[in-house]
């Protein structure tokens, strides 16, 4: 039976859309089956993956997205094959091993505010989805790509959905002492124990620059885990500062540099391989 991870963030641009695309490109190459999901209406995992623009735009055109999914079993109460919607893709470049992910559009929002309101189980919507396209049969792992807790409705769906949630952050007070007032707010939320929340999540610090900031990392994690209790999970790897693929920017950023990207992911990803 697969597993579902799930990547949230109390802040915005903490790495999540960079984490699950280099994420999902280890644990292929280690032979795991990969699904991502990109639930960010604005497409950056998509890009990230598909890479050419004028196919993200035919694609959304065409209807082949997680949204139209969505819409069907909802809507239409339609059994949907999933396999209709999938994109697959090298990554990090067309010669790699292939990606399978399922992109959003813009009517995504639309589509999930129209459930949030009319919808007893609302919470469930992502959940049913994998379970209805049978996704952990067919998968090893499947990744979620979400925006930042702003719109806590993706949050709380993936924390329904996801038997495991990474949640980075910067070693940066700000980042502490948002993630940590979000990650309080959430058992209300989610109408979940902060025991059933907490013992799932996985907190990891991440664009660690300065052996300054690598340092404070222990006095966050007691400041975080006085408040939270210490049921709270925090990665001993933390994640430095480095240039990652990128779907615009710099010709530096598009190659990006495959043996950094992998050395300094590799901590993580032996944690998690174990954890999940
Ligand atoms: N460890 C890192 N070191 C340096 N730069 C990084 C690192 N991880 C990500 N970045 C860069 O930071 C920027 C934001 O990353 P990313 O888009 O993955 O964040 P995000 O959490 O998904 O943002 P959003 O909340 O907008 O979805 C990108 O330019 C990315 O290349
Ligand atoms: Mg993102």
């Amino acid at each position: 039976m697969g597993k579902v991870l799930g990547i949230f963030s109390a802040p915005g641009g903490v790495g999540k859309t960079t984490l699950a695309a280099n994420l999902a490109w280890l644990f292929r190459e280690s032979d795991y089956r990969v699904l991502l999901i990109d639930l960010d209406p604005s497409i950056s995992l998509s890009w990230l993956v598909v890479k050419e623009q004028f196919h993200l735009i035919d694609y959304e055109s065409k209807g082949r997205t997680i949204t139209e999914i969505i819409r069907k079993i909802f809507d239409e109460e339609k059994e949907v094959d999933y396999k209709d919607y999938l994109i697959s893709r090298g990554y990090p470049s067309p010669q790699d091993l292939e990606l399978d992910l399922l992109m959003p559009d813009l009517k995504l929002t639309e589509v999930i505010d129209n459930l949030w309101i009319n919808r007893p189980k609302r919470e469930l919507i992502i959940d049913k989805v994998i379970r209805d396209l049978g996704l952990r049969d067919e998968y090893d792992l499947v990744i979620i790509d979400t925006i930042p807790f702003f719109d806590r409705k993706y949050t709380v769906m993936l924390i329904y959905a996801a038997d495991r949630l990474l949640v980075p952050l910067r070693p940066t007070i700000i980042d502490v002492y948002r993630t940590q007032t979000i990650l309080r707010s959430l058992p209300k939320a989610s109408a979940l124990s902060s025991d059933e929340i907490y013992s799932n999540i996985g907190l990891v610090f991440n664009m660690v620059r300065t052996t300054k900031q690598k340092e404070s990392i222990p006095k966050y994690k007691d400041l975080m885990m006085t408040k939270l209790g210490n049921q709270l999970r925090f990665f001993d790897s933390s994640i430095g500062y480095y240039v990652s693929f990128s779907r615009i920017g710099t010709e530096e950023e598009v190659k990006g540099d495959r043996n950094t990207v992998k050395e300094k992911l590799r901590g993580l990803f032996e944690e998690l391989r174990e954890w999940i």
